[in-house]
């Protein structure tokens, strides 16, 4: 079976910093594929390597067996991946469904012309009016997204990524600064979505509640390096993890 996402060897340098080094990750279709690791570890920027927000210094990614390395953005979302972002990439004054249209139009619009056209805003309206539907959020669709409660805003965020029909969908943090039950509802959103369609999912996420309820494997970066890929159960007996975490994973 050819993986869903490959990143082979790959290396990011900021200055003397190895932000990464030989990082090897095999992604296969279908499964959720947790990424986690201390602060500083390399999670956003592995994330911004694949997604084409940074370009790696060293390395291949390959999207369904296709070299995607150092494509731009756009293009990489033509290769079927979404992303969300750490920090909130929402316009507030804007609908949540604006925000989400918006996100579908800007991957259809510009095999046609560069803003789209009428067909174009049609058809971003469905794909904007599907995704805020799997992820139960018409009730909020006309609300003026900055003042969505934060948990709202962030399942916004999904549903942009969401829109753009995506077979890889990346989440950096989804349930960063989220209260305990918007927590319990974004897992429970996450996991109805994941049972409907089979999407390939990779997930930072800090709450380790939250990975160990939605992930299949777990990778765990240090310091830039991959220390660990595995189960729950492998990564949690690790030796190099528990030095990492300083026995913080329980
Ligand atoms: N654009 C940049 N310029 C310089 N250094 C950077 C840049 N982006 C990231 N870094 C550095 O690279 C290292 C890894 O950062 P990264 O954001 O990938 O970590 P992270 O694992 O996502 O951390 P967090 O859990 O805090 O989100 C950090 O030391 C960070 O300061
Ligand atoms: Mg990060």
């Amino acid at each position: 079976m050819t993986a869903a996402l490959e990143c082979k060897d790959i290396g990011r340098n900021f200055g003397a910093l190895a932000a990464l080094a030989n990082v090897n990750l095999v992604v296969q279709p279908g499964e959720v594929r947790a990424v986690i690791g201390p602060n500083g570890a390399g999670k956003s920027t592995l994330f911004n390597v694949v997604a084409g927000a940074v370009k790696p210094t060293a390395g291949v990614v390959l999207v369904d067996g296709q070299d995607i390395t150092g494509m731009t953005a756009q293009r990489i979302c033509h290769y079927g991946i979404s992303r969300t972002f750490q920090i909130s990439a929402l316009f507030p004054e804007m609908s949540a469904f604006d925000n989400v249209r918006l996100a579908a139009q800007g991957k259809l619009a510009d095999r046609w012309r560069p803003i789209g056209g009428r067909k174009v805003l049609e058809q971003a309206s469905e794909l904007a009016s599907q995704a805020m539907s799997r992820l139960n959020l018409k009730a909020i669709q006309d609300v003026a997204v900055g003042t969505l409660s934060h948990g709202d805003q962030r399942l916004v965020e999904v549903a942009m990524a969401l829109s753009q029909r995506p077979t890889i969908l990346m989440l950096d943090e989804p349930t960063q600064g989220m209260s305990i039950q918007e927590t319990h509802r974004t897992v429970d959103t996450l996991k109805s979505l994941l049972s409907e369609e089979k999407l390939t999912v990779v997930l930072v996420e800090h709450d380790m509640d939250v990975v160990f309820s939605l992930a299949d494997r777990i990778a765990v970066l240090h310091r830039g390096q991959l220390i660990a890929d595995g189960t729950a159960d492998e990564v949690k007996e690790n030796s190099a993890v528990q030095d990492a975490y300083l026995g913080g994973l329980d």
